[in-house]
């Protein structure tokens, strides 16, 4: 039914857009002698070639095309919107935080050695080395967009981000302090304490827990809205025809059914391998749940930012966006794409990368 709507719109359009010229256009009138045959004939032709012209060069506006696209896409994706911040102090001590480096064993490592705020919330490492050099088995996901995850970690096994933040501080290869107390201690200053006061409106204020809460609303903060956004509320223009051909084929071939909402993932779990088995040792969310279900299952990861945000998958191991595209295509719906395809998909991907 919506086709057919669409349909009448566009053969509507289009006739008016048709006609449209004869009143628009200025045709000079040039003085007709109504003896002279010749002349008159003249300007027929060379109102009728005028005319032919317009018509030939007149192809359907991209608009209509568009506007389907953009009703495609309003149904699957929602602009990213910028968090309104309701406690500028809290802001400030979580930022401080996050950068603060002696919140560490060898005072060196802070959550930006591995979210690097200058670097879409990456490393760019395959895994990330800790405060002792030793890497874990996976690679750093953004923290930048992460607020609107349905839960952290590849996993899932972080209810929020006020949880998250904590597990980094207390974990033997990152940030290697060894307890809660530990990292109090470290915050024994007489600024951190008048900056946990002021942030939280109270005395005492300065817990474990405070730590958490301030280091996530800091990460709220961190949105990346970009041109897609400029799209998505109406602006045909703000995506070129490349990105546009590339998010077609991205709804068509099935990106969609996992990759949806404002940040293109992080709405689902989904497993590695769902069609055609993919090599990988991580058991992924059956660690979380025991569940023989969730073996290779993770949290379909954020798109946004994501040709900055490489290398790819839970373990770091894919380098290329274009390789990642084809895995995809392969393993996730069964479907070997064209070079063709995996160069629009990209160029799509690509109008991901927002502001910082
Ligand atoms: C040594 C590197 C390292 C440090 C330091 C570190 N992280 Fe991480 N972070 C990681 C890795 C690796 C993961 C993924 C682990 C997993 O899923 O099992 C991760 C996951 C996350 C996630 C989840 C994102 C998502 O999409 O699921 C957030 C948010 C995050 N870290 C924030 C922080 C904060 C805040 C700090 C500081 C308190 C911090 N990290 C310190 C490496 C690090
Ligand atoms: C059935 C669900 C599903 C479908 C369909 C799907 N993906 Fe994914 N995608 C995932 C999951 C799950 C991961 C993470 C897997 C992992 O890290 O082990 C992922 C990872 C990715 C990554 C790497 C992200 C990162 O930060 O490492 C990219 C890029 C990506 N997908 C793009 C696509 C494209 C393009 C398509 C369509 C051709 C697609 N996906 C189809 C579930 C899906």
């Amino acid at each position: 039914m919506k086709k057919i709507l669409v349909l009448l719109l566009l053969v509507s359009c289009s006739k008016d857009f048709f006609y449209m010229p004869y009143g628009s256009k200025k045709i000079v009138k040039k003085e007709i002698n109504k003896n002279d045959h010749q002349v008159q004939k003249d300007i027929e032709k060379s109102i009728e070639s005028d005319i032919k012209k317009q018509i030939t060069e007149t192809k359907l506006p991209e608009a209509y095309k568009d506007e389907t696209l953009l009703n495609e896409a309003k149904d699957l994706f929602k602009p990213l919107v910028k968090y309104q911040i309701k406690n500028q102090k809290l802001v400030d001590l979580g930022k401080k935080l996050y950068l603060d480096a002696s919140l560490s064993k060898n005072g060196k490592i802070s959550c930006n050695s591995c979210h690097r705020l200058d670097t879409f919330g990456v490393d760019n490492e395959v895994t990330s080395p800790g405060h002792d050099g030793t890497r874990g088995g996976r690679n750093s996901p953004s923290s930048f967009n992460a607020a609107s995850n349905l839960a952290q970690f590849w996993d899932g096994r972080a209810k929020d981000l006020e949880e998250q933040a904590l597990g980094p501080l207390l974990n033997p290869i990152e940030h290697g302090l060894a307890s809660k107390e530990e990292v109090l201690a470290k915050l024994n200053t007489d600024e951190y304490k008048k900056l946990f006061k002021e942030a939280f409106g109270k005395e005492d204020a300065k817990t474990f827990e405070n730590v958490g809460v301030a280091i996530a609303e800091f990460e709220r903060t961190l949105v990346t809205p970009g041109k897609f956004d400029q799209f998505l509320s109406g602006d045909f223009n703000a995506l070129n025809e490349d990105e546009k051909r590339g998010l077609r084929k991205f709804i068509s071939i099935g990106c969609t059914s996992c990759h949806y909402g404002a940040t293109l993932g992080g709405q689902d779990y989904q497993k590695l391998g769902l069609v055609e088995d993919y090599p990988t040792k991580d058991l992924g969310r059956f660690e979380v749940t025991k569940d023989e279900d969730d073996k290779f299952v993770f949290k379909v990861p954020n798109l946004r930012n994501i040709e900055k945000t490489g290398p790819y998958l839970h373990d770091g191991s894919i380098a290329s966006l274009e390789e990642m595209i084809k895995i995809m295509a392969k393993h996730q719906i069964g479907e070997k794409i064209t070079d063709e395809d995996v160069k629009d998909i990209k160029s799509f991907l690509v109008s991901l990368t927002g502001s910082l």
